[in-house]
């Protein structure tokens, strides 16, 4: 039997491109916010009947694409917009990945965090919802062998819809001169990434981050 993977944020670019990596060797399920997937969801909804209704327990690989950044720091956001962010980035993927862990014993759950959770972000609460997740993701422990839990941490992806969103584009340019790889990451090249772990069994990585930055940390 072909095994299952659910996807959640299908329209993104990165998503995009695991589903046409994934689909000769797996069964996808889209989850989306924006009438791009299978299935409708909205992780402004962090009730567990939300979770009944959007999470398949049959599925082996569990792909959390989601992110809200804005433009503005946390003193220019809304009260709304800071609870919105803190659902989309944070909370909905935690008590989604809580009520698989609890009751998959199979499951595999890929997050994706960003650098921003290592060194800030102009929008505040989007560094602090990502700190956070990694946080999680380091101290959350399994409850079957055959579990795992890794965030992909990307740095900036040059076709992907946060970045092509940006209208900083002279800052971007100057970020991408002076990077040791003279360019930005893009989202085919992150999907592959993700994609080697659904195909290969590296489930002894569990519980870490996958810091796909291109050495852009690196100090001497
Ligand atoms: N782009 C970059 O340079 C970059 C850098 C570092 C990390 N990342 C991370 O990579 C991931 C994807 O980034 P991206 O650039 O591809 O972003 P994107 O195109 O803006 O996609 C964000 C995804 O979040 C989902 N989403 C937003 N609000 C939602 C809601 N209320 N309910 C359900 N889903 C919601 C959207 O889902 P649907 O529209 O499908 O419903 C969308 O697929 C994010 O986790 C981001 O933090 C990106």
């Amino acid at each position: 039997m072909r095994k299952k993977i659910a996807i959640y944020g299908s329209s993104s670019a990165i998503s995009c491109e695991l589903v046409k990596l994934c689909g000769g060797e797996l069964d996808v399920i889209n989850y989306s916010h924006s009438n791009h997937g299978d299935k409708w969801f909205d992780a402004l909804d962090v009730s567990i009947e939300s979770l009944v209704t959007s999470v398949d327990l049959t599925c082996e690989f569990y792909v959390f694409n989601l992110g809200l950044l804005r433009p503005k720091g946390i003193l220019d956001q809304t009260t709304e917009e800071i609870n919105e962010s803190l659902s989309v980035n944070l909370i909905y993927i935690v008590k989604a990945t809580e009520y698989i862990i609890e009751r998959n014993s199979k499951a595999k759950i890929f997050v994706f965090g960003s650098e921003s959770g290592k060194k800030g972000s102009f929008d505040t609460v989007y560094f602090l919802a990502k700190a956070a997740l990694r946080a999680y993701v380091f101290e959350r422990k399994l409850k079957s062998p055959d579990q795992q839990l890794v965030l992909f941490s990307p740095s900036t992806i040059e076709d992907a819809g946060m970045t092509l969103r940006r209208k900083d584009k002279g800052n971007l340019e100057y970020i991408k001169s002076m990077h040791p790889k003279n360019r930005f990451l893009k989202s085919l090249e992150f999907a592959r990434i993700v994609y080697s772990f659904i195909v290969n069994d590296f489930s002894y990585i569990t519980n870490t981050e996958i810091e796909v930055n291109g050495g852009k940390f690196a100090r001497m």
